[in-house]
């Protein structure tokens, strides 16, 4: 007998008592009604009751109602005919095309289950993948399977560059591209969609979406979804992958959500506390094997702008480059608002971008932050009265500042402004002939 029954149901939290043959802590158990409710198994009581979550916030589960063991965790379709396709946390489409379960060419693989095997990334050469976005290319270089953050407040842009990411880099890519969707809003995902469509980029792309309209139990599974596929993609077919997701502190948060369902306490910073091995155990599988790779940019929204947050902290320590947009540098209207300053990678070293881009680099930085001390000074006695040689590093740093904003070709549409790519040549000898 592998049945047991609705005891309770509060909110998303289902309770189902099971006599014998216990389900295991990760299982998807069907209820009997008409939609046949996926419930799945959150933790086990010690009286043998199950702690299930409704997966699909369906209504039409009661108490008493049959519930059937599956023997299965969370399942999604892999292979050639998720290219081009649009799914959900459970692997279900969100486009009007059939689904993929029950196809007998289609094998589906447990989103939960760590590939083994070697995934320790033995890089040749470091390769640098241009990203024809000035400010990236020179700061934060996009280097093959590493990972980049996009942090910022609501509204600074991070969607923005991140579209103009995929938009400038999918059509280079001869591998495959993700975009996942956590918990932002479902009209961004349509307008992705569209453009990929336009611009003839679906054939090379995996989409799965959960926004803010779903409930939280699907946006903390959506990423974990979308990274089992690409993993299938790295392995099994050896591809190179593009990783976008937009936005994962709203995975955290999801999870945070659950946490509070089900009754835990949370601690640091009202954070509950397994949220943070959470993040390293998704972190880590966005990782590269010896059969393939994956590169992943990710945006990661900082709740009132407090870049001390500690779940943004705990991210930020998982990533290679940092690109930090920020409120006031949008408010200056420059674009993207990139904060010089707190904007930091790893990757700047010579062996990774050669000694030239290095050198620029170190010098960049000193000028910025020659002119963010002096900043104050001019505000007290006035730039004339500044050495001639600050007075000409001042200059200089603020012809670099603008030089660093660009347009973007996403935002063609929205003010007109044409959008523009620079190779990282083009870069370097824009910022030389500013500094020397
Ligand atoms: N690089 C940019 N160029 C022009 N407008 C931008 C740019 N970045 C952001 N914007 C404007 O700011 C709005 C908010 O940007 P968005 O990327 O959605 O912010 P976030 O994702 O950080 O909340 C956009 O709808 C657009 O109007
Ligand atoms: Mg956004």
């Amino acid at each position: 007998m592998n049945k047991g029954v609705i005891i309770s149901i509060r909110d998303l939290i289902v309770l189902v008592r099971f006599d014998d043959a216990q389900p295991f802590t990760g299982e998807i158990l069907v209820a009997g009604n008409k939609e046949r409710t996926i419930l799945l198994v959150d933790n086990l009581r010690d009286d043998g009751v199950a702690i299930c979550l409704n997966v699909r916030s369906e209504q039409s589960i009661q108490k008493g109602m049959a519930v059937e063991r599956t023997g299965k965790g969370i399942e999604i379709p892999t292979g050639p005919k998720t290219v081009g396709r649009i799914f959900d946390a459970l692997g279900q489409p969100l486009d009007e095309l059939p689904s993929l379960y029950g196809d007998p060419e289609v094998k589906t693989r447990n989103i939960f289950k760590i590939p083994t095997g070697n995934t320790s990334f033995t890089v040749t050469k470091p390769q640098i993948l241009e990203t024809g976005i000035k400010v990236i290319d020179f700061f934060t270089p996009f280097v093959k399977g590493r990972k980049i953050g996009i942090i910022g407040g609501a509204g600074v842009g991070k969607t923005v560059l991140t579209m103009e990411l995929i938009h400038n880099i999918a059509k280079s890519n001869a591998g495959l591209s993700f975009f996942t969707g956590i918990g932002e809003r479902i009209r961004e995902g349509h307008e992705l969609f569209e453009t990929l469509k336009e611009r003839d980029l679906l054939k090379n792309t995996c989409m799965f979406f959960g926004q803010m309209n779903e409930n939280p139990v699907q946006r903390a599974l959506v990423g974990i979804s979308a990274v089992s596929l690409a993993e299938y993609f790295r392995d099994e077919e050896g591809k190179d992958i593009l990783f976008f997701a937009d936005n994962m502190y709203r995975y955290i948060q999801a999870r945070n959500e659950l946490g509070t369902i089900l009754g835990q306490i949370p601690s640091e910073g009202g954070y509950e506390p397994t949220i943070f091995s959470d993040v390293k155990v998704l972190q880590d599988r966005l990782s590269s094997s010896d059969k393939g790779s994956i590169t992943a940019v990710q945006t990661i929204y900082v709740p009132a702008d407090d870049l001390s947050d500690p779940a943004v902290q705990m991210i930020q320590h998982e990533l290679d480059s940092i690109i930090v947009l920020s409120r006031e540098v949008a408010e200056k209207g420059i674009r993207p608002a990139v904060d010089l300053l707190r904007t930091s990678s790893s990757l700047l070293s010579p062996d990774i971008v050669g000694d030239r881009h290095y050198v620029l680099s170190v010098q960049v930085q000193s000028l910025l932050q020659k002119h963010e001390s002096l900043r104050g000074i001019i505000a007290i006695i006035g730039e004339n009265e500044l050495s001639p040689s600050d007075r000409a590093d001042y200059a200089k740093a603020r012809k670099l500042i603008e030089f660093f904003s660009q347009k973007m070709h996403v935002t063609e549409d929205l003010n007109g402004n044409k959008g523009e790519s620079f190779t990282r040549e083009q870069t370097l000898a824009g910022v030389e002939e500013i500094i020397v």
